[in-house]
């Protein structure tokens, strides 16, 4: 299933899928037909996600929610994110066939945007539901200056009809989410699915240096003022400060000269920096410490930094009751139950607060790869994924 919903890209010879765009709606038909072909009663709602629901007949029921995301970073794997809307249309598809019987709703949620590629804005899909879906995002542009608020008008959507997929808190009997682990630690351990304990909180700026464009031949190396090497200099001290303590990370994932040319001293220089730790005092920390050694570097090279925060996610516990279920099922399927943090961000973090949250990690092959076309998940550890969830939700009351 994930390599059929592949072939839809906005790339040739790998996948990208990002908000709204033609790759991303056809993907989202698709899960929406998959989860009708499985008994869900389906549908898309107006920012997108694809909601799949098998109802209880118990009156009062509350409502389950698994999901993922179906959008992908640019060249992206075909399981982050995919990977748990599948598992839980399959196991849902289980249910139905058997006639179960839950003591709450059952919905899946393809969400639309998780990865925040186009908007520079994560979590697009999920905030709506968990209900808080931040209303300054529609003023964010993508990279053709296209704001979302627009893409969203074109649509016919408003933000009353964003605000309308909000949960209740007390209409949620929880939140549960199967994802690719991304890392290599259930594979160090040879084990096939880990619980997660909680999610990475991660900060994140837009970073612009200026200078003083000048002439790449006439002017002496002292004299220069190259925004570039003021920012290589920055790239350097993040990874120094965060490979000095243990369970922090920090990137810059985009780097721009604008305007750049071969003969031209960089006058300008943009890039971004994403800070993460499952200890918010940690990262926090070290995001001081950033700030201070990006003031030296500038001052010392003569440059202006313009430091701008876009997101701020704290760290989140995954609900001790969600863990425990999920441990149960990993036993009982005779597999040795192994906790770990995330790095990642996921879905999940969105409902953090508003119900308990449980997330289940799937093995990831070839040396744990992710955000990388060499992603891999085997069949079999798919199968184990989607047996533990099947058995976690079954043994919920
Ligand atoms: C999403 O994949 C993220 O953690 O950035
Ligand atoms: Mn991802
Ligand atoms: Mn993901």
């Amino acid at each position: 299933m994930a390599d059929q919903l592949a072939q839809w890209s906005e790339m040739q010879g790998g996948l990208t899928c990002t908000y709204f765009s033609p790759a991303h709606k056809a993907v989202a038909e698709q899960l929406r037909d998959w989860m009708r072909m499985a008994g869900l009663e389906a549908s898309i709602d107006a920012i997108g996600n694809v909601v799949g629901r098998y109802a209880s007949t118990a009156p009062s029921a509350r409502t389950l929610i698994v999901g993922s995301h179906y959008d992908t970073v640019a060249n992206a794997g075909r399981y982050d994110g995919r990977l748990g809307i599948l598992t839980a249309i399959v196991v849902a598809e289980s249910l139905a066939l058997t006639r179960t019987q839950l003591p709450f709703h059952l919905e899946v949620i393809g969400f639309s945007e998780e990865e925040g590629v186009r908007f520079s804005a994560p979590y697009i899909g999920s905030s709506a539901v968990a209900g808080h879906f931040n209303a300054a995002l529609l003023r964010r542009s993508d990279s053709k200056g296209i704001s979302l608020g627009a893409v969203l008008h074109e649509h016919s959507v408003d933000l009353s009809m964003i605000e309308k997929l909000a949960r209740r808190p007390q209409s949620l009997r929880g939140y549960l989410e199967v994802h690719i682990e991304q890392g290599p630690r259930l594979l160090e351990r040879d084990l096939p699915v880990g619980i997660v304990t909680s999610i990475a909180g991660v900060v994140r700026f837009r970073i612009t240096i200026d200078g003083v464009a000048g002439h790449a031949g006439t002017v002496p190396m002292a004299l220069r003022h190259d925004a570039a090497a003021a920012a290589a200099e920055i790239v350097l001290a993040v990874e120094r400060r965060c490979a000095a303590t243990e369970g922090l990370v920090g990137t810059v994932g985009q780097l721009d000269v604008p305007h750049g040319l071969i003969n031209v001293i960089p006058g300008r220089c943009e890039f971004s920096l994403d800070i993460r730790s499952s200890d918010d005092a940690i990262r926090d920390q070290a995001i001081a410490d950033i700030r201070t050694a990006i003031d030296e570097i500038t001052a010392r090279r003569g440059v202006t930094a313009a430091i701008a925060e876009i997101a701020r996610h704290p760290a989140v516990p995954c609900a001790p009751a969600m863990q425990a279920a999920f441990a149960a099922a990993v036993a009982r399927a005779g597999i040795t139950p192994f906790h770990l943090p995330s790095g990642a961000g996921h879905d999940a973090d969105q409902f953090a607060g508003v119900t308990d949250i449980g997330m289940l990690f799937v093995r990831c092959g070839n040396g744990g790869i992710s955000h990388n076309p060499r992603e891999a998940v085997t069949a079999d550890d798919a199968d184990v994924g989607a047996r533990v969830l099947r058995d976690a939700i079954m043994n919920l009351n």
